[in-house]
Parts: structure tokens; sequence; C-alpha cells
């Protein structure tokens, strides 16, 4: 596997780092590329062997839709069939950016992209890297999260080759991506929007722009056996490092208490900015208690270190899900496996929340 290094130096550098991607998703091949979310696994939308191969790449349920990317406004008539005052005004304030919308489908989208659904995913990244492949290739372009099913999305280059090394022929490094979680999702396809997948974007935001915003339950919850999921992503276990991630709810001092009272080796914990004082066990700090935005740059990258050092465990400071701090928690809980230990009463109860 190759690595297009995307560099900071001349002009005409660049421009070779995105002519030899463009021409690889020209010829149905895929290119793992950074966008300000997460690094995306791209292919051509249009190409339904291309769109194939990224499903069996990363082990992808083929149920679950892949998004597609344009990199301006026009584009966007190609891939829906229509466009509501709604996503205009979405377009307008919050593209190019890290929010995916969902609308009717154009015939021109095949099956393979969409799962079959009448529906489309598009998203318009503002990563400069990102647009000017898509801008090169010419397509729409279909892309997942580069990571394999079920393990943290990639957020670096390096993620990328440790997930795809010797499964694509390259890997564009753009640097860290901005943002570290996956786009917001909301779909436009209903009679009220509603938000399936928080991220960046936030749902005060959404509602700001277009009044009624529903969030739909599979957000902060769990979806029951059987229950249907508005986001097919939204069912699978996601986010996974091999540590076992518990989310503990409590004060500061409760989680020490409680985290510093475990037996056994291997155990981690995760906290706000400034707690690791009196932690008995090896910590990370991801970002401060109302800092959303380092918490989410540092979630994934923190939870593949944890398996780079062995952890069997981490213990987890849950953040407040206002704002960004609503794409963590999501992220966090079904990293978690829905695993909760609430420290509330004065004994502390253990629970799990199922
Ligand atoms: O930030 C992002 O969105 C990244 C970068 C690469 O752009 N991409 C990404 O794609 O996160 P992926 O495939 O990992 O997540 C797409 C989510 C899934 O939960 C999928 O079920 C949902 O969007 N989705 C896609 N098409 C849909 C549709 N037509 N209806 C409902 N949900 C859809
Ligand atoms: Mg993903």
């Amino acid at each position: 596997m190759e690595t297009i290094l995307y560099p900071t130096g001349t002009g005409a550098e660049r421009s070779a780092a995105v002519r030899a991607a463009a021409r690889l998703l020209r010829a149905g091949e895929l290119v793992a590329i950074p966008t300000e979310t997460v690094y995306g696994l791209a292919a051509n939308a249009l190409d339904p062997a291309a769109v194939e191969t990224i499903f069996r790449v990363k082990g992808r349920p083929n149920d679950n839709p892949l998004i597609v990317h344009i990199a301006d406004l026009p584009a966007l008539d190609d891939v829906v069939r229509e466009v509501p005052e709604s996503a205009r005004k979405l377009a307008e304030r919050f593209w190019p950016g890290p929010l995916t919308m969902i609308l009717p489908r154009d015939p021109r989208i095949p099956d393979a992209t969409t799962a079959g659904l009448d529906t489309v995913a598009v998203r318009m990244p503002s990563h400069p890297v990102a647009r000017a492949i898509i801008r090169a290739s010419g397509l729409p372009i279909a892309a997942p999260s580069a990571n394999l099913s079920g393990l943290p999305s990639p957020t670096t280059a390096a993620h990328c080759m440790r997930d795809l090394s010797g499964k694509v022929p390259a890997v564009v490094d753009g640097g860290a991506c901005e943002f570290g979680v996956e786009s917001t999702v909301i779909t436009l396809a209903g009679e009220t929007p509603r938000l399936l997948r928080p991220g960046a974007v936030t749902l005060e935001q959404l509602r700001e722009t277009l009044g009624e915003v529903e969030v739909d339950p599979a957000v902060t919850g769990r979806l029951a056996e059987g229950q249907a999921a508005a986001s097919p992503g939204m069912k699978y276990k996601h986010y996974s490092p091999k540590a076992e991630v518990t989310l503990v709810r409590g004060s500061a001092a409760a989680f020490r208490a409680y985290v510093n009272a475990l037996p056994g080796e291997g155990i981690y914990a995760m906290v706000f900015s400034g707690e690791g004082e009196g932690l008995a066990k090896p910590f990370f700090e991801y970002g401060a208690e109302g800092d959303h935005l380092t918490q989410a740059r540092e979630l994934f990258l923190l939870l593949r270190q944890l398996d780079d050092l062995g952890a069997r465990a981490v213990y987890v400071r849950t953040p407040a899900t206002d704002g960004v701090g609503l794409a963590v928690y999501n992220r966090l809980i079904r990293a978690a496996a829905f695993h909760f230990v609430e420290l509330g009463g004065p004994a502390g109860r253990e629970d799990t929340n199922e």
C-alpha cells in the first residue's frame, strides 16, 4: 500500500497528490482520504463494484448505507431527486462542513451505495484535501469512516494504515482530523427533521436553523431487539477498542474513590483535564469538563492508544450532553456497549443501563 503524502510544501506537489488519488478513484479503486471529521474510505459512489469493495474491505454489513460526498452545491442535484427548503438552509449555514443530510435519492445512485434505501446521505466536507480530490475525480464519492467495521474511526493516516494496510492501494495523509468524530446526520426525508447521529454541528444549531428537530431514540439509547433503526449504523456495536469501556456517572471525587478501589491489572482511567491527581491508576485526560471539542478530538485517538497499551479495562468520566458533548456521549455509550456505573447515592450503585 502506498501513502500519498499531501505536502505542506508547493502547489505542484499538492496537485500531484490530488491527481494520483483522483486517478485511482476514477479507475474504481479505493483510497483512504482525510476529512475534517475522520478519515474516509473513498470510492466512486456511482460504481457498484467499487462500493461493494468498500463493504468487503471494512467487513461492513451490507444493509448499512454509505454517505455520498460532493465538492460543491450543483453536484447535489445529481445525487438527490429534490432539495427541500430545509436542506437549502442547512447547506447555506453548515456546508462545507461536518453535516450529512438524508434526502430522496436520485436513481443514478446505485442500490449498493444506499443499501437499497429510497434515500441517500449527502455531505460536502470542508477539508481542503477531501474537496480537491472529490473535485479532481469529477465524481460523487462514497466514503464511510476508514476503520474496519466495529473499531473506532481513524483520525490519523497511521490509524488508517493500521486497519487497511495491504487491503487498499493508497492512503492520503492530510494530518490529524480537526473534529475527530463523524459528521452530524440529520434526515429531511420525513415530516419533521430528525437527528440520527450527533456530531460537531450541534442539535442546538440545527434547531436554530430549522425550528423543530426530533432526536432519534438511538442517539442516547439502545435499540430494543428487533426495533427498526432509522439509521442502520446505529444498531451495530461500534467504536469499540479491545479494552472494556465503562462510563461512570458521579462526581470527580466519587470517580477517583471508585477507580482506585478496583482490583487487578491493566485498568486505566479517562478523566477531564486536571482530575488526575490522587488517581492510583494510569490515566488519560481527554479535555476540560466543558470543552467538548477537545473531548471529541481526543476520543478515538485515546481508545486506539489504550489498545496499543494492552489495556484490559478503561473507566471514563461521563461528559455532559449539551453542544458537541452529545456527540462524545453518543460514541462513548456505544464504545461502552451501554455499560454504566452510577455513583450517585451515598453507597454508590452499580448499574447497567440496558
Ligand atoms: O464524518 C463522516 O460522516 C465520515 C466521513 C468519512 O465523511 N463518514 C462516516 O460514514 O461516518 P459512516 O459510513 O461510518 O457512517 C454513515 C452513517 C451510518 O450510521 C449510516 O447508517 C448512516 O450514516 N446512513 C447513511 N445513509 C443513510 C440513509 N439513507 N438513511 C439513514 N441513515 C443513513
Ligand atoms: Mg463508521
